[in-house]
């Protein structure tokens, strides 16, 4: 079992998608283990999208993630950094396929209402740089039995 961080970005949670998008993975079968809504501070937006630094979407990036409040999460199960990114659909909502989240509430790249993390060690990053330790919560789902083998 793994973890990955997910985050509704400010157009998500304008839009009113926030409790559709946590039933989505709740639906799913898997387990929310940690959650907050904030005002994501400039530093901590440097340091989650360093790997895009200089590129030419980098400060509007900062600016669209900087210009409301998100919603943090993370989740634990099976294969949900995989699974999770494909229930995101394509970073481009116009490519991403009718059923993904992008692809039932987004239209371009600039504004593609949600975040996942791409692999472990970018799971782990960014639920370090996102929460504290003691801000993740470790629980036994009971439907456990019920979703794996
Ligand atoms: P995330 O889950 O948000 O990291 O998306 P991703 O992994 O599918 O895409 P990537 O990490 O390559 O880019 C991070 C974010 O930058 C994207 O989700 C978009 O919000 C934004 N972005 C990436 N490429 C472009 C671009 O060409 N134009 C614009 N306007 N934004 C972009
Ligand atoms: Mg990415």
């Amino acid at each position: 079992s793994e973890r990955t961080f997910i985050m509704i970005k400010p157009d998500g949670v304008q839009r009113g998608v926030v409790g559709d998008i946590i039933r989505r993975f709740e639906q799913r079968g898997y387990k929310l283990v940690a959650l907050k809504m904030l005002q994501p501070p400039k530093a901590l937006l440097e340091s989650h999208y360093e790997e895009h630094k200089g590129k030419k979407f980098y400060e509007p990036l900062l600016e669209y993630i900087g210009s409301g409040p998100v919603v943090a999460t993370v989740w634990e199960g099976v294969n949900v950094i995989t699974v999770g990114r494909k229930m995101l659909g394509a970073t481009d909502p116009a490519k991403s396929e009718p059923g993904t989240i992008r692809g039932d509430f987004g239209i371009v790249t600039g504004r593609n209402i949600v975040h996942g993390s791409d692999s472990e060690s970018a799971a782990k990053r960014e639920i370090g740089l996102w929460f504290r330790p003691e801000e993740v919560s470790d629980w036994k789902h009971t439907a456990e039995k019920w979703i794996y083998e």
